[in-house]
């Protein structure tokens, strides 16, 4: 009999390099995106004649290219130092996974100083060697990406801008990076200014320059002739009408290129890009929620659950409509369920906040009552199936 892999090991693929669409993979071409790389170059340069640059603070949605570009600049700027023998060292943090000031030292220490162990050691006494790092007359660059994950981030930036203070010779820069647009007004008022010197906005990519992206990428990822015309115009209306969003669009392309696959087809299409949005949208989504912070992610479980239970709402008007909620019977709920896990409950104020967010990522679309419901006030619905964003946040709190 033979071997059940023998058919996957022998199956052909009309992919060239499948790793060249995933979304880990950053693009050594980045179009549109000319004037924001000449930006961040501008900038950075100045490490290069032994002055500290400008800390930079870079925002817009997600997929919109921030991460590609920042890893892009920061390559060319330390291939072109190492080469003239420039002191400039470069780090890259992912804040998703190092969420507090403690963590992200401890990231930058470890890969500046490779063969010690920081760990157990106090904040104070892992800034003290980064720092010391600096004094040897070194610009060091931190890329800190999707910072409003770090939960102390007033302490951390302020610790780290303030190094440059007491530094003769060396500096310190911070290139801070996020998706939520709202982040900044979070922050300490003197955060802001020492982060924001510089800022930077991506926009959202239209549909004609997702097509190009895709239509570069496509020819690098799949073999020649193998992907059709309606599979990258598909892919791109469908990603420009959704947010503009590049990595939508590449995974679009991913996925109905497996599924091509799958049924042996010899060429992607429109159809298995259409099949492909389902599975894409519920990955993208589970991905946001997962990153959300744990108060917020109880925030949509409340709004989720209530979804599931309330009965569908009855207008003045006489017409009823499923899944609408008051803004305060959520907090009401919400509340209930935080303090039945026994965490610290936010305030209204900052349930105000996460709600404009959860709208901001898509999440959930809000109005205020107006025509047709007594008083006024703010009406909230799921952006998507309440069972699934319920079980998901469930699985994560378990996990
Ligand atoms: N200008 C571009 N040209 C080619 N590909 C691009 C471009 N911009 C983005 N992409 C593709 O989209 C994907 C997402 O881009 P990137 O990770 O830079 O987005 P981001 O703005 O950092 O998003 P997020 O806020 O979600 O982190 C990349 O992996 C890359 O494949
Ligand atoms: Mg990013």
């Amino acid at each position: 009999m033979d071997n059940i892999f023998e058919k996957e090991f022998t199956r052909d693929t009309i992919f060239l390099d499948r790793n060249l669409i995933t979304p880990h993979y950053t693009p050594k071409v980045l179009p549109f995106r000319d004037a924001h790389i000449k930006q961040v170059t501008g900038i950075l340069a100045n490490t290069l004649k032994g002055q500290k640059a400008d800390n930079i603070f870079i925002y817009g949605k997600t997929g919109t290219g921030k991460t590609s570009v920042t890893k892009h600049v920061m390559e060319q700027l330390l291939n072109f130092a190492s080469g003239k023998n420039i002191p400039v060292l470069g780090n890259y943090v992912n804040c998703r996974n190092h969420n507090s000031k403690y963590r992200v030292l401890i990231k930058i220490a470890k890969d500046i100083y490779p063969e010690e162990n920081f760990l157990g050691f106090s904040a104070a006494f892992v800034y003290e060697k980064i720092v010391d790092f600096a004094r040897k007359g070194k610009q060091l660059v931190f890329v800190l990406d999707e910072i409003d994950k770090v939960k102390d981030l007033d302490e951390l930036i302020y610790g780290l801008t303030r190094s440059n203070d007491e530094l003769q010779t060396g500096g310190i820069s911070i290139i801070g990076i996020s998706n939520n647009l709202m982040f900044k007004d979070r922050l300490d008022p003197r955060t802001k200014s020492s982060l924001c010197e510089q800022e930077l906005v991506f926009p959202p990519y239209n549909a004609s320059e997702l097509t190009e992206i895709l239509q570069q990428r496509s020819t690098i990822a799949f073999k020649p002739g193998t992907v059709d015309v309606s599979a990258i115009n598909v892919a791109a209306a469908i990603a420009a009408q959704e947010s503009g969003d590049a990595r939508t669009a590449v995974m679009l392309l991913l996925r109905a290129g497996e599924i091509a696959d799958t049924k042996d087809s010899k060429i992607v299409n429109d159809v298995d890009v259409k099949k492909a949005k389902k599975i894409v949208e519920e990955e993208i989504i589970f991905n946001m929620v997962s990153t959300l912070p744990e108060q917020q992610q109880l925030v949509l479980y409340a709004i989720a659950k209530l979804s599931l239970e309330k009965k569908p709402m009855q207008k003045i008007t006489g017409e009823t409509e499923e899944g609408i909620l008051f803004s305060g019977e959520i907090y009401d709920e919400y509340c209930k369920i935080s303090k039945g896990l026994k965490e610290t409950t936010i305030s209204a104020r900052w349930y105000r906040q996460y709600i404009n967010e959860l709208e901001m990522y898509g999440l959930i679309y809000s109005t205020t009552s107006g025509k047709g419901f007594k008083g006024q006030t703010r009406l909230i619905k799921l952006g998507f199936e309440a069972h699934k964003i319920k079980n998901l946040i469930e699985r994560e709190l378990a996990g």
